[in-house]
This record gives structure tokens, C-alpha cells and sequence, in this order.
């Protein structure tokens, strides 16, 4: 690790007392403390709306602690000087005159870097960027960083940038995606561009599809207000989905590096070729869970949920058959699936490569014959595998084929290693301003472009998404999508 990553800083997160604070960023936080990865003054500064002394922020920090990370109890030498970090600034997010406040509390003091995390709803985040320059918080020492909902269209996020970019730079904007800081999402640079085996042979002349599945068993939980707004096509594909596709499609950049990984991407965006009322019927799918089993256990549909209105046409699920309209990809069809209380939580980019262009086996081994296949699991278990064929073993067995798996297991390889979470990496990104995976405002722009089409086209139609069963795979529709094209989803 370089010294950047322990440059100090102060970390301001608004909403700090909120569920993403709790949950996700203050455990990165702390796993980081653990990895030694903060520098001794770097300081943690929850700001939100309520009254509450640092004391009382830091016994709240611990409770999640104690939940989110139930480890950390063992840990007694980590708290006393994770603890020291935490204050607690009150700021009305609405109101300019709070924001002197962090000036009271010597926020980006001793030339210190400085980081706000904007965990708040996205219609704050113009009024927090312009109220933070009013008392002289956006030097370009200081960054901040935007969690999604980056708008709900093309022209929404427009107007969010448009405020943001009034008082701070492109280059000190830190748009994140989580996705993009899990770890297998990264080992996908790696083995793309690490290995000398891989990059030859993606491309159309030799892989057939490529599957992007994101499924998961929970549902919209006590989130109707905002789901039934976004739904999974803004929720997942807008941001994750799109993302991985990038990552899967783009051309090797000349470095790792923002400007670099991210040019690349914004062709694969700009190449996607859209769907719009003419082809949206045979390419996407929608979905919505009604009630059903999941993990041996009744779980209620969508309509059941709090808050719900009957009314409602939101997704759910989206199956949708992307093209991307250049020469590597010609003719290769990416399918994209992603849903909410299917069977089983997973995610999974399968890259199914074509038949081998002439077989020399028997009929019998013939029939056994498989295209070779390459998995990046992301989760639950993080894992690489490659399906090759090989003979069965055994004089009696003749030339037998049958498919086997070469598999990488991270877990294993790297047994004294702690897999981070997404926001750990990122968090510590944003501390070393690196910012080669956070977006930036042209691949927002552009994945929106492509998603708003969508949206438009199935706003024209009077059909409902279709129901499935929680449990299940999603509408049969959606099984149906590559079988169209003479090819089935990898199976889980
Ligand atoms: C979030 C979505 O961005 O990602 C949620 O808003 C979704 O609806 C979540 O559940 C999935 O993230 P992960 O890391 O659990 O796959």
C-alpha cells in the first residue's frame, strides 16, 4: 500500500446518522481503522438535521458496530482510537447558515484533504454543494461524493449536475457506484488485461453471448416510497448492470487510471444500440413478484408490501437484450437480467464462449461437446471459473468427453486475506482521490440516454409487467428471451 492511501482527511458524511452511514460506511470505516488504512488525524464527522453530541454519535456508531460488524466486539484495541475519530456536526442540509458549523469544528483545517459524502436524498445534493462553497468549503482539496439516485432520467440528472458543477469541479465530483468496488468486479480488469490468455479471444469471432445476472431474494422491503419511483430498470440496470457491461465490453485502456478506464467505457455507453417503441417488445422484459416460497419460507408480493398502491406498473424484474453496435461486438448479444425475491441471491457475469468451428470426435462425444465457458461469480462467494472440455478417464472410456471446471477460488487462493466490502475500497479511493471507479457525469448521461429510451417505450404500451412468483426465476418471458435466439440462460 502507498503512503497516499494514509494522506489524512476529514470525512464528512451527510446523513450520518442514516441507514447507509450505519450500515455500510462507518463498517468500511472501521474495517479500515483495523487495516491501518487512516491516517492517525483523520477524522470521521457525522452531519445531519438532528441534535446529538459527539458522544451520543459515537455510542449510536457503536451499536452498528455491534450489529453490522459483530467482530468488532472482540476487537477492544480498535475502538478506543476509532472512537477518538467520530464528532458529530447538526446541519439543516436546507439551511445555508447551519454550514458555518464545520468552520466552528475546523473542518479541512491544518491543510487537511477534506471528503462529503452526500448520503442524503439526491434533491439536497445542489443546495449542500452550494452552501458548503458559501463558507469556503470547495477547494479542490475538497471532494465530494455522490451516492444514486443520480436523478430518474436523463433530464433530472441533468439538473442535479448542472447545481453540483456550480461550486465543484468534474474532477472533484466522486459519483459511486458500489458495484464497481466489489472485488471480483475488479478482478475482471485483472483478468482481462493481466493475463495474456483471455483478451485474444473476446471478442465476436469467438464468444457467442454474454450474461449479466444480479439476483436477489430480498424485496422492496420498507423502501416502496422510493422503489415504486425508481423500479429495477433505474434501480440496478441504469447504474450496476450497465457498469459490469462496460467493464466486460470496453477496449484495454493505455493505463489504469481515471481518465484512461474511463474514456474507454463512455464508447461502450455511446455503441449500446438503443431500444426504443419498435424493438422494445422482443427485447426487454418486465416483471413484478406476487407471493410465493423463498428459501422454504412464504413471503408476500409487491402489492402486499407497506405503502404499496395497486396501481402500480413498477418493475420489479427487467430481462433486456442489450447490442452494442461495434466491431468487437458485432453480432454478440449481452443478456441482462436483474430482479427482486427470485431464488436464489446471486450475481454472475457468464461469458459463453462459440462452438468449436469443426468437431473431430465420434457422434457419441459429439453430443457431449459444450462451449467453453468463463464465470466471474461475484456473490455471495467470489469465484472464477472456466469450463473446458476433457476426456473421461479410463481405457474403456475411448474418447469420452465430458465438461470440466477450472476454478479459482479467491477464498482459497488467498486464504489469509479479508475480502473487503465495495465501500471499503471506494471510501479509501476517494480518501487517495483516485478516481478511476466512480463515473463520470458522461457515462451518467449516457447510460440514462439508453435507459430513458426504454422507459419511453414501455410508457407507451398499455401492458402491465408480469407477474411471477417470488421464488422463482422471474416471468417464463424472461426464460424466453435468449431462447428466441436459439440460447438459455446459464443455469445457477
Ligand atoms: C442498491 C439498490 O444500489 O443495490 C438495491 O438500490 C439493491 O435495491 C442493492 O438491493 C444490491 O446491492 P448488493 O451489493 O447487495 O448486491
Amino acid at each position: 500500500m502507498n503512503n497516499l492511501s494514509l494522506k489524512a482527511c476529514d470525512v464528512v458524511i451527510f446523513g450520518g446518522g442514516g441507514d447507509l452511514a450505519m450500515r455500510k460506511l462507518l463498517p468500511a470505516l472501521y474495517h479500515l481503522e483495523m487495516d491501518g488504512l487512516l491516517a492517525p488525524t483523520t477524522r470521521i464527522i457525522g452531519a445531519s438535521r438532528r441534535a446529538m453530541s459527539a458522544q451520543d454519535y459515537q455510542n449510536k456508531v457503536r451499536d452498528a458496530l455491534d450489529e453490522f460488524v459483530p467482530s468488532s466486539k472482540d476487537n477492544t484495541d480498535i475502538w478506543p482510537t476509532f472512537k477518538e475519530r467520530l464528532h458529530y456536526v447538526s446541519v439543516d442540509a436546507q439551511k445555508p447558515e447551519d454550514f458555518s458549523r464545520f468552520n466552528d469544528c475546523h473542518v479541512g483545517g491544518e491543510e487537511k484533504d477534506v471528503v462529503f459524502y452526500l448520503a442524503t436524498s439526491p434533491d439536497l445534493f445542489g443546495s449542500i454543494c452550494s452552501s458548503l462553497a458559501q463558507v469556503g468549503l470547495n477547494e479542490s482539496r475538497m471532494r465530494v461524493v455522490l451516492e444514486k439516485p443520480l436523478g430518474r432520467d436523463l433530464i433530472s440528472s441533468r439538473a442535479i449536475n448542472t447545481e453540483v458543477k456550480q461550486n465543484f469541479t468534474e474532477s472533484q465530483v466522486f459519483r459511486i457506484d458500489h458495484y464497481l468496488g466489489k472485488e471480483t468486479v475488479q478482478n475482471l480488469l485483472a483478468i482481462r488485461f493481466g493475463n495474456t490468455l483471455f483478451e485474444p479471444l473476446w471478442d465476436s469471432a469467438h464468444i457467442d453471448n454474454v450474461q449479466i445476472t444480479v439476483s436477489e431474494t430480498v424485496g422492496v422491503e420498507d423502501r416502496w416510497g422510493y422503489y415504486d419511483k425508481a423500479g429495477a430498470l433505474r434501480d440496478m440496470v441504469q447504474n450496476h448492470l450497465i457498469q459490469l457491461l462496460c467493464l466486460v465490453a470496453m477496449e484495454p485502456p493505455g493505463r489504469m487510471d481515471a481518465g484512461s478506464v474511463r474514456d474507454e467505457k463512455i464508447k461502450v455507453l455511446k455503441a449500446l444500440r438503443p431500444i426504443t417503441g419498435a424493438n422494445a417488445y422482443t427485447k426487454t422484459v418486465r416483471g413484478q413478484y406476487a407471493k410465493g416460497v423463498i428459501n422454504g419460507k412464504e413471503v408476500q408480493g409487491y402489492f402486499d408490501e407497506e405503502g404499496s398502491n395497486p396501481d402500480s406498473r413498477t418493475e420489479t424484474f427487467v430481462a433486456l437484450k442489450a447490442d452494442i453496435d461495434n466491431w468487437r461486438w458485432a453480432g454478440v448479444p449481452f443478456y441482462l437480467r436483474t430482479g427482486k425475491r427470485l431464488g436464489e441471491r446471486y450475481s454472475e457475469i457468464v461469458i459463453q464462449y462459440k462452438a468449436v468451428p469443426h468437431s473431430i470426435f465420434s457422434d457419441e462425444s459429439n453430443r457431449q461437446l459444450q462451449r467453453n465457458q468463463l464465470t466471474i461469480r461475484l456473490q455471495p462467494e467470489e469465484k472464477i471459473s472456466l469450463t473446458v472440455m476433457n476426456k473421461v478417464p479410463g481405457a474403456s472410456e475411448g474418447m469420452n468427453l465430458q465438461p470440466v471446471d477450472l476454478n479459482l477460488s479467491l477464498t482459497e487462493a488467498f486464504q489469509n486475506k479479508r475480502s473487503p466490502e465495495a465501500y471499503e475500497r471506494l471510501l479509501l479511493d476517494v480518501m487517495r482521490n483516485d478516481a478511476t471507479l466512480f463515473m463520470r457525469y458522461d457515462e451518467v448521461e449516457a447510460a440514462w440516454k439508453w435507459v430513458d429510451g426504454i422507459m419511453d417505450a414501455w410508457n407507451q404500451t398499455s401492458e402491465r409487467p408480469k407477474e411471477y412468483a417470488s421464488g422463482s426465476w422471474g416471468p417464463t418471458d424472461s426464460m424466453a428471451l435468449p431462447i428466441k435466439d436459439g440460447r438459455n440462460w446459464h443455469d445457477y
